[in-house]
């Protein structure tokens, strides 16, 4: 079982008393709280290596490399990728998505190719498509939802053609706690 105080405990911030109430902190999506763990390694790196990665050949920034390829790898193995090169870091959402978004056009699309995202998306996951069809002629198609909140899967499936290059929806929506796509 989920021992949620065990959890709480983790997060210093969540011991915050807000209104008379311990702290119940929901917006994740937006900023998340860090654990201690976290807080302590960050003050660690800023006390004790802070040099740049990749850049240097001086002791302390060979360390730094070391400490950001083993945090590539720590990921790279909590999400199962193939290769560290999978992983890339961002500052967050927006910027990733405007990364791929960027990178993949340049690379992957023409003119009349095809981007589909849902009518739940966040403005993050929305922008930098309509960016893409304002500027190269990326055509950017809409799921709609149904009643119950989920994918119009029909509706979906007929918005796949042969110019479909990518798409890009949320598996969680942060309106209504939806998951979408999820194996049945
Ligand atoms: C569901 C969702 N997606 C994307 C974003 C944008 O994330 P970021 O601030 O990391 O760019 C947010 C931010 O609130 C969000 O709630």
């Amino acid at each position: 079982m989920y021992d949620i105080a065990k959890v709480r405990a983790d997060f210093p911030i969540l011991s915050r008393t807000i209104y008379g109430k311990p702290l119940v902190y929901l917006d994740n999506a937006a900023t998340t709280q860090k654990p201690l763990c976290v807080l302590d390694a960050m003050r660690d790196e800023y006390l004790n290596v802070n040099a740049n990665v990749h850049r240097g050949i001086h002791w302390l920034s060979q360390q730094a490399t070391d400490l950001h390829e083993a945090a590539r790898e720590t990921v790279r193995k909590f999400i199962n990728a193939r290769s560290t090169a999978e992983i890339v870091f961002t500052r967050g959402t927006t910027e990733s998505l405007n990364l791929v978004a960027s990178s993949f056009c340049d690379g992957f699309m023409q003119e009349g190719d095809e981007v589909i995202v849902s009518n739940v998306e966040h403005h993050s996951n929305i922008v930098p498509w309509q960016i893409l069809a304002q500027r190269r002629g990326i055509v950017l198609k809409v799921i709609p939802i149904n009643e119950d909140g989920m994918f119009d899967m029909n509706a979906f499936e007929k918005l796949i053609t042969k110019r479909t290059k990518l798409v890009s929806v949320a598996h969680v929506s942060n309106v209504m706690g939806t998951i979408n796509l999820s194996e049945k």
